[in-house]
């Protein structure tokens, strides 16, 4: 067996971020240990922690270590201690800022219904059957980057998108609905938004000339938050602009049955990419170990996949999830009223599926 060297940076970040990130350490670990790879991890400061420790959110130490690395792991970043509205560094700007850093345009969101948690959603299971969607949010452009005004009196945040930014997260989105079901919903707010108007004008032109093969639909966003709890089946591939990806897959992570569930991944040109849960540092929750580990799990999974090219290994890892959810091995945000495990011993039953 050839084994693969990589080099991982894991950024912990604040509330849940550290417990999380380390189940899914062990598990990357297991991985490396069955199937005879070297991966080495190496952790950095982002966030709150990083502000506390060295009054930025994203030092330079950990720009540059992202950087050289073959990939990133994330938990979360934020809370209560350092989000006074009037303070001048915010723990999501370190976030923010590693994401653009690395040029990490095109993030990919999975939304998977396992058959043990049709019961957990707060939708009815014979609407959730059945659904398997990627949103694909464009991740580096928008409104979330654009420049920012505040007087006493007024404040905005400028939209902006380039054909060139559409472009290659419609590309990206295309090669996706390829590989799968061949339709694809492109999401906007065309019939008000002159930044909706570019981007369907453009997400069309590279679908009709690149990815004449995949089925092009473009949606309203307000109807596509509707039709994805009225017919989330009907979904295959999403893609959409930076703040309606956000907004769209929390709520999709519902479909899921816990915000916990939900894996990403943040991807470039190359190969290099950022790996998270879409949920926050929940501190609520930090500290008590009963946070759910399966959202960064499967992030750990999409990096074996999509940074290391290990196929195999990411599907024994999404595997290895399944049979634990099917087992009912349930963190509190998704036991209803059954019994629930630890952070810990949820991880563990992945490890030992794994050995
Ligand atoms: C996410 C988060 C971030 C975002 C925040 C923490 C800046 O909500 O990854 O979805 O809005 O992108
Ligand atoms: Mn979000």
């Amino acid at each position: 067996m050839s084994g693969r060297k990589a080099r991982i940076v894991v950024l912990g970040g604040d509330g849940i971020g550290p417990e999380v990130t380390a189940e899914a350490v062990r598990v990357l670990e297991a991985v490396a240990q069955r199937f005879g790879h070297q991966f080495i991890f190496e952790s950095h400061l982002i966030g709150g922690i990083a502000i506390d420790e060295t009054g930025s959110a994203l030092p330079s130490q950990t720009v540059s270590a992202c950087g050289t690395a073959d990939a990133v792991l994330l938990g979360a970043v934020g809370g209560p201690k350092w989000s006074d509205p009037n303070a001048k560094v915010r723990p999501e700007q370190g976030l923010l800022a590693i994401r653009k850093a690395l040029n990490l345009f095109a993030n990919l969101r999975p939304v998977t219904v396992y058959p043990a948690l049709l019961d957990a959603s707060t939708i009815k299971p014979e609407v959730l059957r059945g659904t398997d969607i990627v949103v694909v949010r464009e991740l580096t452009g928008g409104i979330y980057f654009g420049e920012k005004q505040r007087t006493a009196e007024s404040a905005s945040d400028l939209c902006t998108y380039t054909v060139a930014e559409i472009q290659r997260v419609a590309r990206v989105a295309g090669k996706l609905a390829r590989a799968r079901r061949k339709s694809l919903v492109s999401i906007d707010k065309a019939n008000v938004l002159e930044t909706s108007r570019l981007w369907r004008s453009t997400v069309e032109d590279v679908i009709r000339k690149e990815f004449s093969d995949v089925k092009l639909e473009h949606m309203l966003v307000d109807a596509a938050a509707m039709h994805l709890i009225r017919r989330p089946a009907s979904f295959d591939v999403m893609v959409t602009e930076n703040m309606f990806g956000d907004i769209l897959t929390d709520e999709a992570s519902m479909l899921a049955g816990s915000l916990g569930m939900l894996p990403s991944a943040s991807l470039g040109s190359g190969t290099l990419g950022l790996y998270e849960p879409i949920h926050g540092s929940a501190p609520d929750i930090a500290g008590k170990g009963i946070a759910n580990p399966y959202g960064t799990i499967l992030s750990a999974a999409l990096l074996l996949r999509h940074s290391l090219g290990l196929e195999e290994e990411a599907q024994a890892v999404e595997n290895a999830v399944a049979g634990a959810v099917s087992e009912r091995i349930f963190t509190a945000d998704i036991a209803s009223a059954g019994a629930s495990v630890s952070t810990r011993t949820a991880g563990d039953a992945v490890v030992n599926r794994l050995l």
